[in-house]
């Protein structure tokens, strides 16, 4: 019999790739760039599954295309490169990669904080400019992290483990999220408030949320203004969060101090975009979750969701879990 065949958007860890030819005649793209999309749409076009990444999009059009697809396994938790409403109205499985990433991209939130907070990239330029001569009482002075308050949008996985580690810096953490949760607020010794008390007390704002209508250019100008000038607003979710013209302003302008941002919109933001070149903006290509384990785990659960779909068994972390058969 013959296996069914897979389209993969982009090389991902072997051992993803390995689970899948085990059942799959799978085809990967070769090159470091993802697919145009109309490439995708002619490559799955006899395909029973897609392995996408958030790069892709994956739209009605493009399901519409491949008449045989039964399943799209999203290298990513955020899947809004996927028109999950699309899918589930033509019967197709979707799934994503929650979890196995919660940790590392909390770390990593944390590593911009910190980065950002105490002036890490400029103090890199600084020496490699050649203009460290001295100690200096004044040089590149920046914020404490210890004992500051930590604005939390959005108390999902992602959110709740930036506030484990910003109570090993004895933070007080306040919390926004549309869904209020009062099991974390004790466990974590949290702080509920609205979204403008939480921009209002936070030196740090960071940035949890999926990108959705609601979301989206959440952090526009108003928003900048309500914060402290003095504050630093991280982003670690989906670059369309923030409204990027309007943060540039808010740095420009002092309406906060400094921003640290892994996404971006657009993304990838050119070399010679403002915020790559102001001091106080950090910006780097959306790693937070490229650890080697991390990324070798998100391969091997959407190789594992991406099987499971294909072979009509239940898969480990499906979006629209409502078009599994009711028996899988
Ligand atoms: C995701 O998974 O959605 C991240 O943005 C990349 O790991």
């Amino acid at each position: 019999m013959s296996k069914p065949k897979v389209y993969a958007t982009r090389h991902i860890p072997e051992a993803g790739l390995d689970i899948i030819r085990e059942v799959a005649d799978l085809e990967v793209w070769d090159q470091f760039t993802p697919p145009p999309y109309e490439v995708i749409k002619e490559k799955s076009a006899g395909c029973e599954g897609i392995l996408s990444l958030l790069t892709d999009r994956v739209d009605g059009e493009l399901m519409d295309a491949c008449p045989k697809l039964r399943v799209i396994a999203n290298y990513a938790v955020g899947f809004d490169n996927i028109d999950i409403e699309a899918a589930t109205k033509r019967g197709i499985l979707v799934t994503n990669t929650p979890e196995v990433l919660t940790e590392t991209t909390a770390d990593f939130a944390f590593t911009l904080l910190m980065a950002v907070a105490r002036r890490v990239e400029e103090g890199i330029r600084y020496v490699e400019a050649g203009k460290w001569v001295t100690w200096g009482p004044e040089l590149l002075m920046g914020r404490d992290i210890h004992h500051a308050t930590l604005g939390l949008v959005g108390l999902g996985r992602i959110g709740a483990g930036m506030a484990k580690r910003a109570k090993g810096f004895s933070m007080r953490v306040l919390y926004y999220d549309a869904v209020r949760r009062r099991d974390l607020e004790s466990l974590l010794d949290l702080e509920y408030a609205d979204l403008d008390t939480v921009l209002a007390e936070a030196d740090f704002v960071s940035l949890h949320v999926p990108l959705l209508p609601s979301t989206h250019h959440l952090m526009n100008a108003d928003r900048f203004k309500q914060m402290k000038k003095t504050a630093v607003l991280i982003n670690t979710s989906r670059g369309p969060v923030v409204d990027t013209e309007a943060l540039r302003e808010a740095l420009e302008n002092g309406e906060i101090m400094a921003a640290g941002l892994d996404v971006t919109e657009p993304e990838p933001l050119p070399a010679d975009h403002p915020l790559v070149r102001m001091d106080n903006c950090l910006v780097v290509p959306h790693i937070a979750s490229a650890s080697v384990q991390t990324r070798t785990r998100m391969a091997t659960l959407a190789a594992e969701n991406l099987v499971a779909g294909l072979l009509g068994k239940e898969p480990p972390t499906p979006v629209n879990a409502e078009v599994l058969p009711k028996d899988a």
